[in-house]
């Protein structure tokens, strides 16, 4: 009957159709047998032990489960376990997690679940993770202590374990405190047929090493310990060794000082050598029982780990000391008193170790007390039982499940249509079982059983077991959950099934028949002095501390409180605990009695669902609302929702929530508006309304976010822009800085440059590696001084012919000795310039004249050099006839000399006399002479001469001149070189021109019109005196040969 897609059966009993005891049974059943164990009613999950591994769990799961709505996935305790932390951590609402069901029905497997998905869950870090690491680790060493393996539960807690975890405000665990509540003690020394004793034991047996048991002084074999069920050592499924190793990890963990652990362990091998001490039957002189040691090695041995003399061992264990305010009386204890005491001591010993474990623990994980937290409290009480001989412990146990579903009713049942009711909501009650009664019963102050059997307890007299039922009896005669052979009696039904000592109690999950026997032992609880007061005179720092009440010091006679009063008041502090918290519930049912998985035993679930209350509480559920509040939490929480509630409401809280869910167009029969409350029919609804929470958080998150943002990033850039302005400044300043370092520092060092040049210019001469600089500089004048102090006083003759000069004495000087004989001789010439007369002056003029003219041109210069110019070869002064020669003409005659003529027909020469003027060349006939030829020296165009010794030159006419047409003039002059330089001086000084003056051996001579080609060779004799004869060659060759 699925009612929705992928789900078997329905996943919420409330959806269920027809709602009655069958359907409901079905579906469990149906659900289990398709390995879907939990079922919800509204928000309590109920769970139905698998007894298999389900691949249900596991960081996948977590993970899965805490992204989603509680109604989103498949029931689980996940689902369960994030709703209690969101509420806790979000709303601030402290939490318990109420696990309740029988004995072996999934208890404390639950509570793991829940532990494990909270620290999955919580806040990360280094000091959380160690937080919760302690925590998570807190439950192997408790189970090793306080599990064993009983008839229905492999792993059953036999002691009742509250454990308040706790926060900080982000919901990151801080620590915890673990309260624990009756240890099943009884079970160190005796148990039933089929279970086992506390695993610690077993596990210290199969886990310790070789070097440990010795330490301990104990032996490997189980077998080997009375206190240890010789039957079964081993469970199925559980591994001692590995659980034993797990546990030490989990204490070190924890916190436990490596001695602390040995400590423990020591503890607990006395408790397992205390169950081998055996007893003897001994008479005393007087004929009274007594006991003794049988077996003295083992005292010892337990002496020794004690540190406390074993004879004291023995008398506290063998005698005891009665004390009254006048005397002190020792009696010896006969074996079975010795037996008692031994066992007493035992199980002392063990349930304080039990609860310094616990304690020790506490301290480890608890939180500092400033803090403000935030609690979840997990409970896992050790489950309802029903035994085929119900004692002491089953009594307590089973009335702290009646008290456990007392708050169950309380909250979920009564309370739940009281308030309706108060809240002035429309409701039609529904019926169910309330327990009130019962635990009325058990726990009324004056009248209730835990009250008649401390009464018993204190009363002076003879009080037994017996005695207490008596009272019972007579008291509860008319309980309509009471039951007794007596009661039964008086209203004459016969039942075979109750014994004489026994009583029966309708609890609210069955008939419970207790058997009275040591209800009195067990509720005293005592513990005889003299063995209190060893264990206080042992010296083993542990033990000694389990037992301070042996301290004669601290000894007091007032009685302690006894087992159930202490227990009853526990349980009330519980209770107020867990009324104070917003209570989630798992209810556990077990399928079947035989630890099998798939089997489902109808009537075993049957009788659970009913006492449970299931039904009723899915009635409860299904008329009522999932969800209320108060108006101002709601209003607070949802205002944001709606703009007319947001940013505020001024109005009335219930007017707000209304205005709120009608905006947000919330069904009406979804909602009922109470006095002081809102009440939300459908989990569904409050969803929906947390889902748009959500959204409007990340929504006003985001502009938050935005806001701050905008204004960290305004700041920030403010702040970067200050120091970036701060900084540059800085900068600039610096390099400035920097620069002007720079430049002050290059200045410094120009300075110094320049100073140090200076200086050094200064004192250069001072230098060592000037002087040979110096040295060189002197001797180098000083040979200059020599050399020229030398040349001074043996300067060569004054003649300017002389061209002597000494050589330089060294080859440096050979310039300046170049440059000196230079100036020397310039000035000698000078000197000699100087003493000549003007006359002279001229006559060298036409030397030097002469000598560019004809220097090495012609053969006859050299011998022309040393004779003077005359000018006058003829006697001109005396001859006024030739003086008139010249006619009119101004100036003197430069030259006069008789040249021959050669004759241009025939060769011949003839005598003339030549006259050089300013202007003309006059040619006269020596005899005749009248006649003359004269030759304007501008109509002369060139003189050729020849190279030769001879004394032939020609001048050439220009053809424009008068006398040009007579021709060339062909003559031999004997002064030809004085000649011509006159003639070549007297053009340049009248005529600003220059006479050509050619030297050739071959000329042409023009005769009128034609021309001769006149050629000139040495005579045979060579180097001769120059005569010249000429040869006519036909009419226009003229050859002349030189002698
Ligand atoms: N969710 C589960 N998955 C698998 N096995 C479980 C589960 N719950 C209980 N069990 C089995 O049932 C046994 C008894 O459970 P436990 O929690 O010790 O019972 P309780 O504490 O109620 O007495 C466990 O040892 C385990 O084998
Ligand atoms: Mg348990």
């Amino acid at each position: 009957m699925p009612l929705l897609e992928d789900t078997i059966g329905v996943e919420d009993l409330i959806l269920l159709e027809p709602l009655a005891e069958e359907s409901l049974l079905k579906n469990l059943q149906l659900r289990y047998e398709n390995k879907e164990i939990y079922t919800y009613i509204g928000n309590v999950v109920i769970s139905v032990n698998p007894y298999q591994q389900l691949p249900i769990y596991g960081p996948e799961f977590i993970a899965k489960y805490r992204d989603y709505t509680f109604y989103e996935l498949k029931p689980h305790i996940y689902a369960l376990a994030n709703v209690a932390y969101q509420s806790l951590r979000d709303r601030d609402r402290d939490q318990c997690i109420l696990i309740t069901g029988e004995s072996g029905s999934g208890k404390t497997e639950a509570s793991k679940l829940v532990m494990s998905y909270v620290a999955a869950v919580c806040g990360k870090g280094e000091q959380v993770n160690s937080v919760k690491e302690q925590l998570l680790q807190s439950n192997p060493v408790l189970e090793a202590f306080g599990n064993a393996k009983t008839i229905r539960n492999n792993n059953s807690s036999r002691f009742g374990k509250y454990m308040d975890i706790e926060f900080d405000f982000k919901g990151s665990p801080l620590g915890g405190v673990i309260t624990n509540y009756l240890l099943e003690k009884s079970r160190v020394v005796k148990q039933l047929k089929g279970e086992r004793n506390f695993h610690i034991f077993y596990q210290l047996l199969a886990g310790a090493d070789a070097q440990l048991l010795k330490a301990l002084k104990l032996e490997r074999e189980t077998s080997h310990y009375a206190y240890l069920n010789r039957e079964i050592s081993r469970v199925d499924g559980m591994d001692d060794v590995s659980n034993f190793r797990d546990v030490q990890n989990a204490m070190t963990v924890i916190g436990f000082s490596e001695e602390e652990i040995r400590q423990v362990l020591e503890v607990t091998a006395m408790v397992l050598k205390l169950g081998n001490v055996e007893l003897a039957d001994e008479f005393q002189a007087n004929g009274t029982q007594a006991s003794g040691i049988r077996d003295g090695r083992g005292i010892q041995e337990i002496g020794e780990m004690m540190s406390l003399n074993s004879k004291e061992l023995e008398r506290a264990l063998c005698s005891r000391t009665m004390e009254t305010a006048k005397e002190k009386v020792v009696t010896a204890l006969n074996i079975i008193q010795a037996q008692y005491a031994r066992d007493a001591l035992a199980k002392n010993i063990y349930n304080r170790l039990f609860n310094w474990i616990v304690y020790r623990i506490n301290e480890s994980i608890k939180v500092g007390t400033g803090e403000k937290k935030k609690v979840m409290g997990v409970l896992d009480i050790y489950g309802f039982e029903i035994l085929q001989d119900n004692s002491f412990e089953q009594f307590v146990i089973n009335y702290c499940n009646e008290k456990l579903q007392q708050v169950f009713i309380e909250i979920t049942l009564k309370e739940e249509q009281e308030e309706y009711k108060r809240e002035g909501i429309p409701w039609t009650k529904v019926d169910y079982f309330d327990n009130g009664i019962i635990c009325n019963l058990i726990e009324h102050n004056q009248r209730g059983i835990l009250a008649m059997l401390d009464e018993e307890c204190l009363r002076p007299g003879v009080v037994s077991d017996s005695t207490f039922l008596a009272k019972l009896n007579q008291l509860f005669s008319k309980h309509g959950h009471y039951e007794s052979k007596v009661t039964q009696n008086a209203q004459r039904q016969y039942d075979h099934t109750m014994g004489l000592s026994c009583f029966r109690i309708c609890h609210y999950a069955g008939k419970v028949t207790y058997n009275v026997s040591s209800f009195i032992d067990k509720n005293n609880d005592l513990l005889f002095r003299d063995l209190s007061q060893a264990m206080w005179k042992a010296k083993h720092p542990l033990l000694k501390s389990l037992f301070p009440e042996g301290d004669p010091k601290q000894s007091s006679l007032k009685r302690p409180p006894t087992a159930g009063a202490q227990f009853k008041n526990s349980v009330a502090i519980l209770m107020k605990n867990l009324y104070s918290k917003n209570p989630n519930y798992i209810r556990c049912i077990k399928p079947n009695e035989h630890q099998q998985r798939g089997q489902f035993s109808s009537e075993l679930v049957a009788t659970q669902a009913r006492y449970l209350g299931l039904l009723e509480n899915v009635r409860v559920r299904r008329a009522g609302y999932a969800h209320r509040q108060v108006y101002w939490p709601f209003l607070e929480r949802y205002r944001m929702l709606t703009r007319s509630t947001w940013p505020s409401w001024n109005g009335e809280d219930r007017e707000g929530v209304k205005k709120i869910l009608e905006e947000l167009n919330v069904a009406s029969e979804e909602l009922a508006f109470g006095k002081t409350k809102i009440f939300i029919r459908s989990p569904k609804t409050l969803f929906h309304l947390e889902e748009q929470r959500r959204l409007r958080i990340q929504q006003l998150a985001t502009l938050i976010q935005k806001t701050y943002r905008g204004w960290r990033c305004r700041t920030h850039y403010q702040q970067m822009r200050k120091s970036q302005i701060l900084i540059s400044a800085w900068f600039r300043g610096n390099m400035q800085k920097q620069r002007y370092g720079k430049m002050r520092a290059s200045a410094l060092l120009i300075q110094a440059f320049v100073r140090g040049w200076k200086a050094r210019k200064n004192y250069r001469k001072y230098f060592r590696s000037g002087a040979a600089l110096m040295l060189a500089n002197f001797i180098y004048k000083s040979l200059a001084q020599k050399f020229l102090l030398g040349l001074k006083n043996n300067l060569p003759s004054t003649k300017v012919l002389d061209n002597k000069w000494p050589t330089a004495p060294y080859k440096v000087f050979n310039v300046a000795n170049q440059e000196l004989r230079q100036l020397f001789y310039q000035w000698k010439c000078k000197k000699f310039l100087d003493k000549l007369s003007p006359v002279q002056v001229e006559a060298l003029k036409e030397k030097l004249c002469a000598s560019e003219l004809f220097k090495d041109k012609k053969a006859s210069y050299p011998q022309s050099v040393p004779v003077p110019f005359r000018g006058d070869y003829i006697g001109l002064q005396g001859n006024p006839k030739l003086q008139k020669l010249k006619g009119g003409e101004e100036g003197p005659i430069l030259m006069a000399e008789s040249v021959r003529k050669v004759n241009r027909g025939n060769g011949k020469t003839s005598s003339r006399i030549l006259l050089l003027t300013r202007r003309h060349v006059i040619l006269t006939d020596t005899k005749k002479s009248q006649t003359k030829t004269v030759i304007g020296l501008d109509n002369v165009a060139g003189v050729s001469v020849t190279s030769l010794r001879d004394g032939l030159f020609s001048l050439h006419m220009s053809e424009l001149s008068s006398v040009g047409s007579k021709g060339d003039f062909l003559l031999i002059s004997d002064h030809v070189i004085e000649l011509l330089t006159k003639m070549y001086q007297t053009v340049l000084a009248t005529l600003q021109k220059q006479l050509p003056v050619t030297m050739t051996e071959k000329f042409s001579v023009r005769f009128k019109q034609s021309s001769v080609a006149v050629k000139v060779t040495q005579g045979p004799a060579g180097g001769g005196n120059g005569k010249i004869s000429c040869k006519k060659k036909g009419s226009h060759n003229l050859e002349v040969t030189v002698q």
